[in-house]
């Protein structure tokens, strides 16, 4: 079996996994492994953009505050005061990149606003901020000679052994080419996890099809402690057309005055939260949840007319072009949406510098769980966490190097693994979680139907590990095991928490607890 040898190995190529390979590209030889092409992530999809304090109006304090308002007591206050002081250099950083953010005409930061934020302070290129970041970072580590992208790698799992202190210790990542079907492994003294998110779990995500739960399902495996899954972020406004697979209407509309209205264009809003439509977004996405189910309907509206077609197609190129596309032109008519899987707030428990229970890997990005986000995401702050804890992650590799590992990495063992002629249980089983996840385990959920949820999910988990060691190993099974762990993990978490808190709501217990603690899920242990 082909071993790659490197210092720094990074599992995935959106803003975290990029930025951590640009900062560590000074110390040593990094190689970054991305499944697809290196642009197939969800920062590429990120549309409101960066929440970062700018102007002499705001302040760390504001944006701290709005921090741990939306994240309903959970958050951890060092944390979020690390990444939030932290953001304006890193910004300096993607403008050093090449990176231009609007500006308006008397060239000031023009400042979007989002759900959450008392202030005006998102910055955005135009909205498409995550495009553009990721084409900025594509091009700044095109350059470094110590960065070398292998695309079509798909990371199967991690390779650990025990260190001195006992505790598992990772040395590298077994690899498919999903090109060829060859398996591979590369070996660095450190790997950082930076595979982003998970919305395939669920049957209606925003999230592009890349969004599969891997990066926390191989460091559960691994033995990593996992935090706070239950904690799944729906974004309240995702366009419904049955022609758009998993378009984004921004949260910036919103912030730019679009209401939530019925199909008559009345807002319902109100009756929910004194902040209307631009309340933190467990609030609306379970207040347009609620109109859906108690009216019977299958979309609900936001209206932003009176804006105007001037405004709109200039604030709002992308997202008006494609309304347009789907027949609604947002300056003459209602916008139809409904809520969709878009975050996953927990993650791989890590410290803002990226470091886990493993020693030598790290997680840093969505895939992470530091504590800025709690009980609810604010929005727009998981892109200032991605590169904030990247560079944090890199400052603390480079002044405490690791040994590059003596172990060697087994050989892969193919068994009696023969290619499939049963791609249909691999669908169908893709199917079957995402369906049971929705239903299930959503933005409203009891104890039954998290029960039965368990249930399901344990059962398939069972199949697709017969499965996976039947057949020869491919990038739709590889995910299909990953999605089925995490909503595992995901479905454990909330069946822990008795208690409605953020994003976890549940009837059967509807109130929130005055004393709360993390949920933590300890690494697995091979049954
Ligand atoms: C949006 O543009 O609404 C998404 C921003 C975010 O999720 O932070």
């Amino acid at each position: 079996m082909n071993i790659l040898d490197c210092d720094f190995l990074i599992i995935g190529s959106g803003l975290a996994g990029l930025s951590a390979a640009h900062y560590l590209a000074p110390h040593g030889k990094v190689v970054v492994v991305t499944k697809r092409e290196t642009q197939d992530c969800n920062t590429n999809f990120a549309q409101g953009g960066i929440s970062c304090v700018t102007l002499a109006d705001d302040s760390f304090e504001k944006h701290i505050a709005d921090t741990l308002d939306a994240g309903a007591g959970l958050c951890n206050i060092e944390a979020v005061r690390a990444i939030v002081e932290d953001g304006p250099a890193r910004m300096d950083d993607l403008r050093n990149m090449g990176l231009q953010f609007d500006q308006t005409a008397d060239g000031t930061p023009d400042l979007g606003r989002e759900g959450g934020h008392t202030m005006r302070r998102i910055l955005h290129a135009g909205d498409i901020t995550g495009r553009n970041i990721e084409k900025t970072l594509i091009q700044a580590t095109g350059h470094q000679p110590n960065i070398r992208i292998l695309q079509y790698t798909h990371a199967i799992d991690l390779v650990t052994t025990k260190s001195s202190d006992g505790r598992p210790s990772c040395i590298g990542v077994y690899l498919l080419n999903t090109k060829t079907g060859e398996i591979s492994a590369a070996r660095a003294r450190n790997i950082i996890l930076a595979t982003g998110g998970a919305g395939k779990v669920y049957r209606y995500t925003c999230n592009p099809d890349v969004a599969t739960a891997g990066g926390v399902a191989m460091a559960w495996r691994a033995g990593a402690d996992i935090e706070n899954m239950e904690f799944f972020q729906f974004h309240p406004t995702c366009l419904y057309h049955p022609a758009a697979k998993n378009f984004l209407i921004s949260e910036a509309v919103r912030g730019e005055g679009a209401e939530l209205v019925d199909a008559n264009g009345v807002p319902f809003m109100a009756r929910y939260d004194r902040r209307g439509s631009l309340a933190p977004r467990d609030i609306v996405a379970r207040a347009i949840d609620h109109e859906m189910k108690t009216r019977g309907l299958p979309c609900m509206y936001l209206d932003i007319r009176s804006k105007g077609k001037e405004f709109l197609t200039k604030r709002f190129p992308n997202i008006y072009r494609e309304c347009l596309r789907f027949g609604i032109d947002m300056a003459t008519d209602l916008i139809p949406i409904v809520p969709a899987a878009h975050y996953c707030c927990g993650g791989v428990k890590a410290s803002v510098d990226g470091r886990t229970n493993i020693e030598g890997l790290f997680a840093i990005g969505e895939v992470a769980c530091t504590g800025l986000h709690g009980a609810n995401r604010l929005a727009s702050n998981s892109l200032l966490e991605a590169i904030v804890c990247a560079h944090k992650c890199a400052e603390w590799i480079a002044a405490n190097p690791r040994e590059f590992p003596t172990a060697t990495i087994p050989d892969w063992i193919y068994g009696d693994a023969v290619p499939s002629d049963e791609l249909v249980i691999v669908r169908h089983n893709w199917d079957e979680v995402r369906t049971c996840m929705w239903d299930y385990v959503g933005i409203v959920r009891t104890n039954h139907r998290l029960e039965r949820a368990l249930h399901r999910i344990e059962n398939l988990r069972h199949e697709i590990r017969q499965y996976y060691f039947d057949y020869s190993v491919t990038s739709e099974v590889l995910e299909l095991r990953n999605i089925a762990d995490t909503a595992y993990l995901i479905i454990k978490s909330a069946l822990q928490r008795k208690e409605s808190r953020g994003l976890h709501y549940t009837l059967d217990y509807p109130n929130r607890l005055e004393k709360t603690t993390d949920t933590i899920l300890s690494g697995y242990v091979l049954p």
